[in-house]
């Protein structure tokens, strides 16, 4: 008998890449996305991809109505939760949306879970919570900080599940700590779609290579880093999809709560994805050089043993295949879905 996983914000960039994943590994999935950023599109391409239908129910996470009758409904075995607002300037200014959204609305997952009986998770977290590491690469027992609202709501989700599991040592919560994750899946039928002006590197980038934006503004040439720019571990979004793979059988034999870094463990600086972008799209893509982002730190990347460990999960694809298949995404589908 296969598992069902509810993927909340599952029609998602990294959602529907992980969709695809869970299916091509045997497990059933039930979508909850409420399509703020996102489309069903994307879930009807992914049924395309894998031959299999994703059933998908519109609502939000903080519904708990709607999320007592999901799991009345359905036979739900873990919840992987991505539902959840992402951009660090926008949080900045709209810190109650990002806390009611993100912080309430797992709250709320939370309680239904715990209704239901339902007490193994996987939730979408984040290299943010390491604030600006002290050292480099970041290991799972570094240090966590927050320096915007988006990172913080982050850090009070891992806080207020470990505070769940020592008071119900009956639930079991990997935490999966993303680095950057770009790409996307080989077939260019999905891919990521961000709404308006993208506030991330590459689909910044793939957006120049294809004629929507002018040029690249690199923020900041004057970081200790080799060439002056932002280092960052960017990760393959079917590499970050295998990963969640690997921690729904890491939960059926685990009682507890852990992070996991998922990143490469190799970081790459802004010129280095901008030169890796030319080769795969065959074009030069114009740039210039401004200030810092305000928040931005110079380097950051992953010591990715612990996953490799406990996960049994390596990223296999280089920055070559992340950028091939972003290109190949963006370039069939100029204006995303
Ligand atoms: C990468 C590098 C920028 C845009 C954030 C979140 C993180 C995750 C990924 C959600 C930096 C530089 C960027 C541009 C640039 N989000 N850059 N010009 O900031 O590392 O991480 O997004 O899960 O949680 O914190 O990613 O892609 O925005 O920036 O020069 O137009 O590219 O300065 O060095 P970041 P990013």
């Amino acid at each position: 008998m296969s598992k069902t996983i509810l993927v909340t914000g599952g029609a998602g960039f990294i959602g529907t890449h992980t969709c695809i994943k869970l299916i091509e590994s045997g497990f059933d999935v039930l979508v909850l996305d409420n399509f703020s950023n996102s489309s069903p599109e994307s879930l009807k391409r992914a049924e395309s991809i894998t031959g299999h239908s994703i059933p998908f129910i519109e609502g939000d996470i903080n519904d708990a109505a709607l999320l007592d009758e999901i799991f009345a409904q359905h036979a739900i075995d873990v919840v992987i939760h991505f539902a959840g607002l992402k951009s660090v300037g926008e949080s900045v200014q709209q810190p109650l949306r990002y806390y009611h959204n993100n912080v309430s609305g797992t709250l709320v997952l939370c309680d239904a879970m715990q209704r239901a009986g339902v007490k193994n998770l996987v939730f979408s977290s984040s290299a943010t919570v390491y604030g600006d590491p002290a050292s480099l690469p970041i290991g799972e027992d570094f240090p966590t900080s927050a320096i915007n609202p988006y990172g913080r709501s982050k850090l009070m989700i891992e806080e207020l599940l470990a505070d769940l599991y020592r008071a119900d040592p009956e639930w079991n919560i990997a935490l999966l700590r993303y680095f950057n994750p770009v790409g996307a899946h080989p077939s260019g039928l999905i891919g990521e779609d961000p709404a308006g002006i993208p506030n991330n590197l590459m689909p910044y980038i793939a957006q120049v290579a294809v004629g929507r934006r002018a040029h690249l503004t690199v923020f900041g040439g004057d970081y200790p880093t080799p060439d002056g720019t932002g280092v960052r571990d960017y990760i393959h979004v079917m590499d970050l999809a295998a990963g969640h793979v690997q921690a729904l059988l890491w939960l059926e034999h685990r009682r507890g709560i852990k992070a996991f870094n998922l990143g490469t463990g190799q970081g790459y600086s802004v010129l280095d994805m901008l030169k890796a972008f030319e080769q795969a799209c065959g074009k030069s893509l114009p740039y210039q050089l401004a200030e810092r982002r305000p928040g931005d730190v110079a380097s950051c990347y992953a010591d990715p043993q612990l996953a490799a460990k406990e996960l049994n999960w390596r990223a296999e694809l280089d920055v070559q295949a992340m950028c091939a298949d972003a290109w190949r995404w963006q370039s069939e589908n100029p204006d995303g879905y």
